[in-house]
């Protein structure tokens, strides 16, 4: 697949079939995030693969009640949970080397979106789940506390597509040679 009808076409899917992933797809998977771009390629991504029916039902309670995404969690045939080793991305010699501090939300949300994406050329569904428990979930899956819960995703087959999802016209977030100069 393109990677532009990649990025376009990938929607979030929130109802999945309860049809199982094969190792290889999960594997294609994997090897995205394993291929993401980080600070100093210091990969301070931590994967963990719930498939365990309890477990999945334990994390979709991490998900407030009018979250459109808790459902999603125990129909899918498994959830990936997104981690950060913390103290790592955007540090030289244990020191934080900008005004930002940690980069780990930034490194984790590339590996999520390869992850997506990756998903969606497999004909796989994903949606971020980012509102959310963290520390519950933290709780449940025995995270030490040198890794931060980041987010999360179901994967699985999409029983019904995404709906449609619209952006801003490109014209309204980009300046030229100064911020808020909308006219090149
Ligand atoms: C950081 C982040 C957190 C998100 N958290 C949630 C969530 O908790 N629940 C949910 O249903 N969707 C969540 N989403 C999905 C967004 O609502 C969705 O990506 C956005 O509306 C655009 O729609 P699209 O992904 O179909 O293009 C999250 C997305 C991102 C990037």
């Amino acid at each position: 697949m393109d990677v532009m009808e990649a990025i376009k076409e990938r929607r979030s899917v929130r109802k999945y079939k309860p049809d199982p992933v094969s190792e290889k797809a999960l594997r294609t998977v994997l090897e995205a995030v394993q291929w993401t771009p980080s600070w100093a390629n210091t990969q301070c991504w931590e994967i963990i693969i719930v498939s365990d029916p309890n477990v999945k039902s334990e994390l979709a309670t991490t998900l407030p009640k009018g979250n459109p995404a808790i459902s999603s969690m125990t129909e899918a045939p498994m959830v990936i949970v997104l981690c950060g080793k913390k103290g790592t991305s955007g540090y030289y010699k244990g020191q934080v080397s900008t005004e930002k501090g940690d980069w780990l939300m930034f490194d984790t949300g590339l590996a999520m979106q390869n992850l997506c994406l990756a998903a969606h050329a497999l004909g796989l569904g994903t949606v971020v789940i980012g509102m959310m428990d963290h520390r519950k979930a933290t709780q449940i899956l025995g995270v030490p506390g040198d890794v931060d819960v980041v987010a999360m995703t179901p994967l699985g087959y999409p029983a019904a597509t995404g709906g449609s999802s619209k952006r801003k016209e490109i014209e309204g977030f980009v300046s030229y040679d100064g911020f808020g100069k909308r006219k090149r």
